[in-house]
This record gives structure tokens, C-alpha cells and sequence, in this order.
């Protein structure tokens, strides 16, 4: 249905303006009596054999929806009664910022995949907050953290540090998003001594707190050998509780759209089937090289079930979705889950 028809109407249209769109459309459907409860019925698989303990959480189903879709925390709520086990919100960076200029989001339909560069266009800690005390419970909600654009290298970890503070009554868990390709002076993020601090800064204030969240670090698909081994060696140093593999990519080999069409759209960050194989590599390395020493949360180019089985297959212990859930509609998450429950029984 939403292949055959939803899809190829939505195509024609921008792909910013088409997900403002679908916003809407969720929101006004989903006020509807009984649209939700017909959603919940088509969309999720109930059964308890699908419930996965990671992190001290229990997720109810290993299938979350990635950072970048909910960015404001203004659809978790919805999109809980699309079968997901988790959402995660963000990035949230303490002042709401406009982005990079548009275009900056495109469609490589022959090649299955996105090209963003977004630039952490969000509306700011506050509005976060004041979306998240709408929580109606029914999901698990991972807070996505980062910096904002023009905040000097010296206060970074203030920008983390502020969004910390700010959601961490309102999230189950939190990511430091120190992965993304699209905001400027990035170097910084990439520097393992860096992260080292910033981790420990986080977790100091975690510690603190009555009921201290579980924090994941989200890294990108580009990392050579030798940067995962570092991020194996932070792992076991910090004792954070986990990674979140990967981003979006800056490579652009392999891919089936031209190059002059590939300059025409200039930087960004490649999601979808292009970076599956990345990915799924990155979280068989960090699994392989680390003894399985620490939770990974698999995401990247997962399209089918069998894309997710791969990667629970190399390693991870959770799964997300965005540039699939484009493609292949919200039927995608009860594949998966459906695909996870046969490979159990
Ligand atoms: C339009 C868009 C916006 C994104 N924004 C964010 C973001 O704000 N924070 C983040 O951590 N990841 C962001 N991502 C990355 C996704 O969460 C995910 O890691 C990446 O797209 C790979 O998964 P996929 O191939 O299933 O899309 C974004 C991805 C896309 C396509």
C-alpha cells in the first residue's frame, strides 16, 4: 500500500516539505477515535519473546526509530503506535538553530539512499522539554544530544552538558551525538581524548542524579580500524554504557547516481542502502574486537528484515530505522519484528 501508493506521491514532492507534511497528517489522523488503536493493530507485533533487556532497559520489541525524524520530540507519542520498541529524539542542542541553508535534504532513489546536511535544525532544549511533558509512556524515548553549530570548541561539553541536565528527567536513555557530518569545526568531536573528557564530564553529573540514564555515544560509519579500536579502548575506560553504530556517512563510493548529479548536491551525510555494508562492518568489528564488551545499537541502511538480521547477526543488540522507514513504509517495523520472532522460535 504505502509502496504502491503513498510512496510515489510523496516523491514528487520536496523531501523537507513531504516530512513536515507527514507530521501533520500523523497528528490530525492519529486524533481520529479509534486511528490509533487500527495503527497499533496493523503495525505491531505483541509478543513477549520479542522483549530484549539492554542497558537496564526493557525494550518491548529490538526495532527503534533513529535520531533525525523526531527531532523536536513533537510525534514520539504517534509514532509509538507504529510498532516500535524505542524512539529517539533529537538532536537537541540547548539554543534551537534554523540549520543549514535549503536544499539540504535529497532523495538518491536509484540507489535507495539520502543525502543530508540538515545542519541540527532543531528548536532548542526548551521546546524539547515542554514536547516531553507530553509523555503519554507507551515507548521508550533515547534523548539524541549534541552541540550547537556556532558554540566555540571550548564549551562544548557546556552544550552537552546543558542538554544532560535539561531532558534528563524526560528521556530513558541519551546519546551524545558526536558523529554528525554536518556541523562545521567537527575535529574536535573525532579526538578520543576529547570524548574521553566529555563522557567523564557527563557521567560525573549522571552519577548525581537519583535515577542515573544510561549513556550511548553515536559514532559515524567512516572510522578506519585504528579509530575503532579507540572507540573500544574509550568503551572500556569511561565504562559507558554503549554505541550507537553509525551515523551518516561522507563516503560516496559505490553509488549509482552520477557524479555530476552528486555535485549538484554538494556535502552532506549519506544514509540508506548505500552505508548498509559500513555499518553492519563497524558493529562486527566493535562485537569482534571487544569480546562483545558492550551494547551496540545497529543502524544504517536497513531496508528488509534481512538487513536487520544482518546486523543483529554482527553484533548488535538493538536495531534502528530512518532512511528504510522512508522507502519502505511503517510495515517495515513489524518485518523486522516478525523476522526477529521466527529466528527466536
Ligand atoms: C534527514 C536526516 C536527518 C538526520 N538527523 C540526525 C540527527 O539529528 N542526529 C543523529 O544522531 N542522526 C541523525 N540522522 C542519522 C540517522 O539517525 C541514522 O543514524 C542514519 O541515517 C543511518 O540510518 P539509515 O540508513 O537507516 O537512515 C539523520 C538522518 C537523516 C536521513
Amino acid at each position: 500500500m504505502y509502496k504502491l501508493f503513498i510512496r510515489p506521491i510523496f516523491f514528487l514532492f520536496d523531501p523537507e516539505k513531504i516530512h513536515h507534511f507527514t507530521f501533520s497528517l500523523v497528528k490530525f489522523m492519529s486524533k481520529i477515535p479509534l486511528i490509533p488503536a487500527i495503527f497499533r493493530a496493523v503495525y505491531t507485533v505483541n509478543n513477549k519473546k520479542l522483549e530484549k533487556k539492554v542497558f537496564g532497559l526493557t525494550f518491548k520489541n529490538p526495532v527503534g526509530l533513529a535520531a533525525g525524524f523526531d527531532k523536536n520530540a513533537v510525534l514520539y507519542n504517534e509514532l509509538a503506535n507504529f510498532g516500535f520498541g524505542f524512539v529517539e529524539i533529537g538532536t537537541v542542542t540547548p539554543k534551537g538553530q534554523v540549520g543549514n541553508p535549503k536544499k539540504r535534504l535529497f532523495r538518491l532513489k536509484d540507489d535507495k539512499g539520502i543525502i543530508n546536511r540538515m545542519g541540527f535544525n532543531n528548536e532548542g532544549l526548551e521546546a524539547a522539554i515542554e514536547q516531553l511533558k507530553k509523555n503519554k509512556g507507551k515507548i521508550i524515548i533515547g534523548g539524541n544530544i549534541g552541540k550547537n553549530t556556532h558554540t566555540a570548541p571550548e564549551n562544548y561539553t557546556e552544550d552537552y552538558v546543558a542538554c544532560f541536565k535539561g531532558l534528563h528527567p524526560y528521556v530513558d536513555y541519551f546519546v551524545l551525538n558526536v558523529s554528525c557530518p554536518n556541523v562545521s569545526s567537527h575535529a574536535k568531536l573525532e579526538d578520543a581524548e576529547y570524548l574521553k573528557e566529555l563522557i567523564t564530564e557527563v557521567q560525573k553529573i549522571n552519577k548525581k542524579e537519583k535515577e542515573p540514564k544510561p549513556i550511548l555515544l553515536k559514532i559515524a560509519p567512516d572510522l578506519n580500524n585504528q579509530q575503532l579500536d579507540e572507540i573500544i579502548q574509550l568503551v572500556a575506560n569511561t565504562k559507558i554504557d554503549g554505541v550507537i553504530a553509525s551515523n551518516t556517512s561522507v563516503n560516496r563510493e559505490g553509488l549509482k547516481i552520477t557524479n555530476e548529479k552528486l555535485q549538484e548536491i554538494g556535502n552532506g551525510g549519506l544514509s540508506g542502502q548505500p552505508i548498509k555494508d559500513r555499518s553492519t562492518k563497524v558493529i562486527k568489528y566493535l562485537a569482534d574486537h571487544s569480546n562483545k564488551a558492550f551494547p551496540i545499537i545497529g543502524v544504517g541502511g536497513i531496508h528488509s528484515e534481512k538487513d536487520a538480521l544482518e546486523k543483529l547477526n554482527a553484533g548488535a543488540d538493538l536495531v534502528q530505522i530512518y532512511t528504510g522507514f522512508i522507502y519502505e513504509g511503517p510495515s517495515l517495523v513489524k518485518r523486522i519484528n516478525k523476522a526477529v520472532l521466527s529466528q527466536l522460535s
